[in-house]
């Protein structure tokens, strides 16, 4: 399999972001430390995990076992809101990082917002954990507007992105919007709707005339606004479909076209389908 194109890079509030990297949910065991691995020999430098995936080691087996330098991959890891009152999230940033035998992830995410503990604590327990070296940077995944306007406030580190689902089917643009005046970037989880872009027929339409998959104009419809995107696949055979983004251009038609697919009630994950988190 041939080398992927060099990805291209978003600055936010002082990170350098990758603009396409592996999602990881549902990847497990030595399957998942395959895939990882295989993506980074053919070019990815950007790899997302969670505690709550339960492949953290696997991840971290394949980071190690493709040889890529250290400096060369960006790492993203989640806290499960189990763990966000102060003591507990140090431990679980701790136990993260020997599960992906690394001394430090490049980015640390509170998973989704947790009422349950005050957001100012959660938050000081996380800029205590990159000034300690353990997160080169901070953000938060799952927060609406209004959670975000909060978080900021009571960060004194910078949070470089807020991670949420967005894809063509989801209007996501006030929080867009918001994420952009504050300097934040935009990471869309379930990029490719959970692969059913694949049966779009506008996405269809447009890919036959740029000769790609309606799944890779999905995607280069995201990174052409600078959101930086996650698509997973357990398939080696479709790491290099979804890398080849960077090599053609949407029209202003099209961009709006495909922006018209959107829907206020177009999201594909209801958490675990079944409602809320559970905290306890
Ligand atoms: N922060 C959060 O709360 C949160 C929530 C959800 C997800 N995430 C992150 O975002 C990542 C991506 O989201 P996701 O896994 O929900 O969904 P996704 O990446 O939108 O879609 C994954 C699905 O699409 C299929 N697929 C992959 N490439 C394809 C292609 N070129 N054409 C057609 N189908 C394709 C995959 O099947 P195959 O395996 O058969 O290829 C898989 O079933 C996750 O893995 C995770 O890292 C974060």
């Amino acid at each position: 399999m041939s080398h992927i194109a060099p990805v291209p890079r978003v600055a936010a509030n002082g990170a350098d972001i990758p603009l396409l990297g592996l999602g990881t949910w549902e990847l497990r065991g030595r399957a998942c430390a395959r895939v990882v691995e295989q993506a980074l020999r053919l070019g990815y430098v950007h790899v997302d995990t969670a505690e709550l995936y339960e492949n953290e080691r696997e991840v971290g087996d394949g980071v190690h076992a493709s040889g890529i330098k250290r400096s060369a991959v960006f790492v993203t890891t989640k806290i499960w809101p189990t763990h966000f009152a102060p003591p507990a999230l140090e431990r679980a940033a701790r136990d993260c990082l020997v599960r992906l035998r690394l001394s430090e992830v490049d980015l640390l995410l509170l998973h989704w917002p947790n009422p349950q503990v005050p957001l100012a604590e959660t938050i000081g327990a996380l800029c205590k954990v990159k000034r300690d070296g353990l997160a080169r940077n901070i953000g938060i995944s799952n927060f609406n507007s209004a959670q975000m306007e909060e978080a900021l406030a009571a960060s004194s580190e910078p949070l470089v992105c807020n991670q949420v689902e967005c894809h063509p089917f989801l209007d996501q643009s006030k929080l867009i919007a918001a994420c952009r005046q504050h300097g934040m970037a935009v990471v869309a989880y379930s990029p490719i709707a959970r692969g059913s872009v694949r049966d779009d027929k506008v996405l269809s339409r447009i890919g036959i005339a740029h000769k790609k998959t309606a799944a890779q104009v999905c995607l280069r419809f995201l990174v052409q606004q600078d959101i930086v995107v996650i698509p997973r696949t357990s398939k080696v055979e479709r790491l290099a479909e979804n890398a080849a983004i960077f090599d053609f251009t949407l029209s202003d038609g099209e961009m709006a076209e495909i922006s018209g697919l959107a829907s206020r009630d177009g999201r594909m994950v209801d958490w675990a389908f079944s409602g809320r988190p559970k905290w306890d």
